[in-house]
């Protein structure tokens, strides 16, 4: 059964907050210093109402409700998917057994690490994000990056929500560090590299919620996996928002793709950016950046920690219950990629539990794989023979087996030398970034968009596209 949310409460939820006073009380003293961290780090465009969905129970039907709200009186609520009371765990030394509802005291500091990691990602973003706004394609994209914004914040709160309900005094301590730490600060930057690198153009951020949010997806999936019941049903709950995330960055490289190729259609190719779209080969270069920096947020291709984790319970596999094996992986091997003594790209064999990192990246990468497909058939659909492409797993990465080496986008090695003369070609330079920019012109008049995309096929929840999904001043 599941508690329907009280709408009307403080901060909406169906966890029965009014049952712990002592919880409530907590969450409600962490909740100003949230909303000032959202008036001094989110959004900074000024608005007077979006057209957003809120999150208000957690059933097949119904979950959520659409309106136009004032974005400082959104309702971040706390929602967990509804609890399974057949549920066992699924893999690792406890399969079989029933789900924990309470932390156990020898995974504490693991599950902590774990929820506070994945809790630090969510704010980044909108940090990452926060002047975005300023310069929208159109008042549906500007709608769109408040609904991730927004989302993003709730996932901040779903995040404090664990570490205050079963972490006690070093629970509180860490949710109110998620709020002191900024996205690409000097003194205390955002823990994973990806997230303190900027957002500076609707590209990226296409990009971004392409590739970066995707990486969150695979992560949230894992932890979905988890013994721990209260971060399992959390994680489930997240990954349906987190489909429009999704949708956001792959509908927004297919409208950048088509117009692009609509632009190359009809003209010469050279043409393109003096015609105000973003050329084909920018936006491959855009791609290759934001795949390899979302690649490394999966780790070191083999990682005791994580074998631990996963014999532990503590986090699954993608899609776990799909696996034909055992669940427990003792005596199982896989190949890993590696640089051989010999300096050449290799594999090697290893525990299979101890490449579980490997395991997820494959699983992400077949995942990006299908994006590129599709943008391909806009192409094709065109008449142009261009394509794009995912780069080598080895390009531009700063993690793992291949931090130390530098290689093309299709896996030729390079001197360091050689890359730094060469990596312009690969990955934005000054010049592409200064272009792009220069399209990123507002507009903010419902009805129209910017040049260098195509329109939506579809509007929102039903919406046209010429729908008056944001109210500026
Ligand atoms: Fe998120
Ligand atoms: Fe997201």
């Amino acid at each position: 059964m599941t508690t329907s949310a009280d709408y009307t409460e403080k901060i909406p939820n169906n966890v029965d907050l009014h049952e712990d006073r002592r919880l409530q009380r907590a969450l409600e003293s962490w909740q100003p210093n949230f909303l000032s961290w959202w008036e001094s780090m989110g959004p900074s465009l000024p608005t007077q109402d979006v057209y957003l969905r809120t999150a208000i129970n957690v059933g097949r039907e119904g979950w959520a409700h659409f309106g136009h709200v004032a974005m400082r009186d959104y309702r971040w609520g706390i929602f967990l998917a509804e609890r399974d009371p057949g549920r066992r765990i699924g893999f690792g030394e406890h399969r079989g057994e029933p789900p924990w509802q309470k932390v156990p005291g020898e995974y504490r500091s693991e599950l902590q690490r774990l929820i506070v990691v994945q809790g630090d990602t969510e704010p980044a973003s909108v940090e990452q994000q926060r002047n975005l706004g300023a310069t929208a394609p159109s008042l549906y994209d500007l709608r769109n990056l408040f609904q991730v914004n927004v989302e993003e914040g709730r996932h901040l709160w779903a995040m404090v929500y664990l570490l205050h309900a079963h972490f006690g005094r070093e629970g509180r301590e860490e949710a109110e560090e998620l709020l002191h730490r900024n996205s690409g600060s000097q003194d205390a930057p955002r823990i994973l590299g990806a997230f303190n690198e900027e957002t500076p153009d609707w590209l990226s951020f296409f990009m971004f919620t392409y590739f970066t949010d995707r990486d969150g997806k695979y992560q949230l999936g894992t932890l979905k996996e988890s013994a721990f019941d209260p971060l399992s049903r959390t994680c489930e709950f997240m990954l349906k928002e987190e489909a429009h995330h999704m949708f956001v960055g792959t509908t927004g490289i297919d409208r950048v793709v088509e117009r692009t190729a609509q632009l190359m259609a009809e003209h010469d190719a050279d043409e393109v950016a003096a015609r105000g779209g973003i050329p084909l080969d920018v936006i491959q270069k855009y791609l290759n950046f934001h795949y390899s920096v979302s690649l490394d947020l999966f780790g070191g291709e083999t990682s005791t920690n994580v074998a631990n984790y996963y014999t532990a319970g503590l986090k699954g596999r993608w899609l776990e219950e799909r696996r034909r094996d055992d669940h427990t992986l003792t005596s199982e091997s896989l190949m890993v990629d590696a640089v051989t003594d010999d300096g050449q790209i290799g594999q090697t064999e290893v525990a299979a539990l101890v490449g579980l990192n490997t395991d997820l990246r494959r699983e992400y990468i077949a995942d990006c794989e299908s994006g590129v497909k599709r943008w391909n058939r806009i192409l094709a659909g065109a008449g142009l023979d261009l394509r794009l492409k995912l780069p080598h797993v080895a390009f531009n990465r700063r993690v793992g087996a291949f931090a130390g080496i530098e290689v093309t986008p299709d896996g030729e090695r390079l001197s360091a030398d050689q890359w730094e003369h060469r990596q312009g070609e690969w990955l934005p330079t000054e010049v592409d970034k200064t272009h792009v920019r220069s399209l990123m012109q507002p507009v903010h008049e419902r009805g129209k968009i910017a040049a260098w995309i195509a329109p939506p096929r579809n509007g929102i929840n039903g919406k046209p596209f010429d729908y008056d999904y944001v109210h500026l001043y």
